[in-house]
């Protein structure tokens, strides 16, 4: 059985999230979806809020989900202890595989586990967390980026 990590700080998640996390699924018997605290980031969502809003979406896509959150430690330290195979991160571009390619590396050193990259959906290319957020704060419409479920907490 293939297990698969797919980390993230999922504040809030988006559609392009969803996409990488439902393709995982498709690929792997379990996937693990963890909720990360980032300290360089600042979170608009609380962790339970955000496994919350991901578990209910998640219930409505086909495959084998496990939603957690991991606020300290690190990340190879929960794969370890699901005993998961392989860590899954979304790529929209080379900011973004500039970024995770160190993490991946040094993820490989710590317990030997391997990273794949699954390029995002172009549709989805441009979208992150912080510009959804940003766009909501201002009043602009969100509808194309996050499930509407997400909008109205964005909203709220
Ligand atoms: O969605 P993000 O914020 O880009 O995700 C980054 C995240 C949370 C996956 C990364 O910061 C991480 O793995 N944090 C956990 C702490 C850790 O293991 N750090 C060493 C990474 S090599």
């Amino acid at each position: 059985m293939a297990i698969a990590v797919y980390p993230g700080s999922f504040d809030p998640i988006t559609f392009g999230h969803l996409d990488i996390a439902t393709r995982a699924a498709k690929l792997f018997d379990v996937v693990h979806v963890v909720v990360v605290h980032n300290p360089n980031k600042t979170a608009r969502f609380t962790s339970a809020e955000r496994v919350a809003m991901i578990a209910e979406l998640l219930k409505k896509e086909p495959g084998n989900y496990i939603v957690d959150s991991l606020d300290s430690g690190l990340l190879v330290d929960y794969c370890s202890s699901v005993n998961a195979d392989v860590l899954v991160k979304g790529v929209r571009g080379t900011t973004d595989y500039e970024y995770e390619l160190p993490m991946a590396q040094v993820n490989k050193d710590l317990i030997g586990i391997e990273t794949i990259f699954l390029p995002a959906n172009p549709v989805h290319g441009y979208v992150s967390s912080s510009l959804v957020k940003q766009v909501a704060e201002l009043g602009g419409d969100i509808s194309k980026y996050v499930p509407d479920s997400v909008a109205e907490k964005l909203r709220g």
